[in-house]
């Protein structure tokens, strides 16, 4: 029997096994016009070819909650209705795979208005169809970047509404699992952080303070987000600073109960991005012990990502109760069929395609 491909039940959602796929922007929507943030015809294949290929779940890239907040003009954007209506085709296709369709709803905050990382990456600005980022203070992320605009407390709430706004529109699109980005210094991370976040308001300082605007925007996206559906949220445990520079694993643990008592469902345990310029011992699997402790110790479901490219590696993570479940990342983006590969080396039942009968 394998662990890795037994179904797992949150709420009313149950998935069809352990292999799910992080969300990973592609930066290929449009930047302007009618259907600016729209999927496109490239997203519509990206995700259905790994449904096809037995995926579990997959949680459709960082799509934000307002133009300002796109991590680069070509970004997926879920703030209208022409949006919502292209992502019924996606999610309705996942659904006729049997795979449960999630989406990361994010702001990129001071990170925002970049070129794709395939042009570099840099910030742009008005030229390049960029903007002026926001942020919880004016402190830049790196020395290429522009300072942002600090928010006011007004335009805090503001941005609230908008995750919630975007929660309804995604219900309305068909998705099972909205997870909220709350890694990777995107605006949520670096209200976390008092790495970025060196507000002296109720929004900063302490650690309530500065955990404030995460929990203000679970309960209003919980409020709108049906009662039987999941609720995921996605955290950096670390930023690997040194201890009080930053955010740390047990912010992460303490951070994690609370979310659990707010309706969250499950954290997909991811690390860094706040801080420019530290050094991260990346390996195998690298990761993991960060999702077994908001496991063991928070008492939260959760799972692991990172460097998880081999079936026996994912196996023994869900096995050994290290994982609720793994995201296989990049190695999707090499392979669209992992899951139906990984479920053929641990002898277990996956879904196939009834065109691909003859390929079992
Ligand atoms: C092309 C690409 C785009 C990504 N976009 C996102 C994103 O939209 N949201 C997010 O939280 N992480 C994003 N990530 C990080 C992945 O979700 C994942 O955490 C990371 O790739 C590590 O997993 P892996 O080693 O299995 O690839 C992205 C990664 C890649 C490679």
């Amino acid at each position: 029997m394998s662990a890795l491909f037994e179904p797992y039940t949150l709420r009313s959602v149950t998935v069809p096994n352990r292999v799910w796929m992080p969300p990973m922007c592609q930066y290929s929507a449009a930047p302007d016009g009618p259907l600016a943030g729209a999927p496109t015809d490239w997203h519509f294949q990206h995700y259905g070819a790994r449904a096809a290929g037995g995926t579990g779940l997959i949680v459709v890239e960082a799509t934000a909650v307002t133009p300002e907040g796109r991590i680069s003009p070509y970004d997926l954007g879920i703030w209208n209705d022409e949006q919502v209506a292209a992502f019924r085709r996606i999610t309705a296709f996942l659904k006729s795979q049997g795979t449960t369709p999630g989406i990361q709803l994010g702001h990129a905050g001071r990170k925002a208005s970049t070129d794709r990382p395939w042009k570099g990456g840099a910030p742009v600005g008005p030229e390049a169809h960029g903007w002026q980022p926001v942020a919880p203070s004016a402190v830049p992320f790196d020395e290429r970047h522009p300072v942002p605009t600090a928010l006011t407390t007004e335009q805090i709430h503001e941005i609230t509404g908008q995750f919630a706004d975007a929660a309804r529109r995604a219900l309305a699109a068909g998705f099972e699992v909205v997870e909220l980005h709350g890694a990777h210094g995107y605006l949520i991370g670096q209200f976390l952080s008092p790495h970025s976040n060196h507000r002296t308001d109720e929004y900063g300082g302490s650690y309530a303070n500065r955990t404030r605007f995460a929990l203000e925007v679970v309960d209003a996206v919980r409020a709108v987000w049906p009662e039987d559906l999941p609720l995921f949220f996605r955290i950096s445990a670390t930023d690997w600073l040194a201890d009080g520079e930053g955010w740390t694993a047990d912010d992460t643990v303490r951070f994690t109960a609370a979310l659990r008592e707010r309706g969250v469902d499950l954290i997909d345990v991811s690390t860094g991005g706040n801080a420019s310029g530290v050094r991260i011992p990346v390996g195998p699997g690298y990761q993991v012990p960060y999702a077994t402790r908001v496991r063991t110790e928070a008492g939260v479901p959760a799972a692991a990502v990172g460097l998880i490219t081999e079936p026996e590696q994912a196996e023994k993570i869900v096995a050994n109760g290290e994982a609720d479940a793994v995201l296989i990342g990049r190695e999707l983006l090499r392979d669209p069929s992992f899951a139906r590969r990984a479920a053929r080396e641990l002898g277990a039942d996956v879904h196939v395609p009834d065109p691909y009968h003859r390929s079992v």
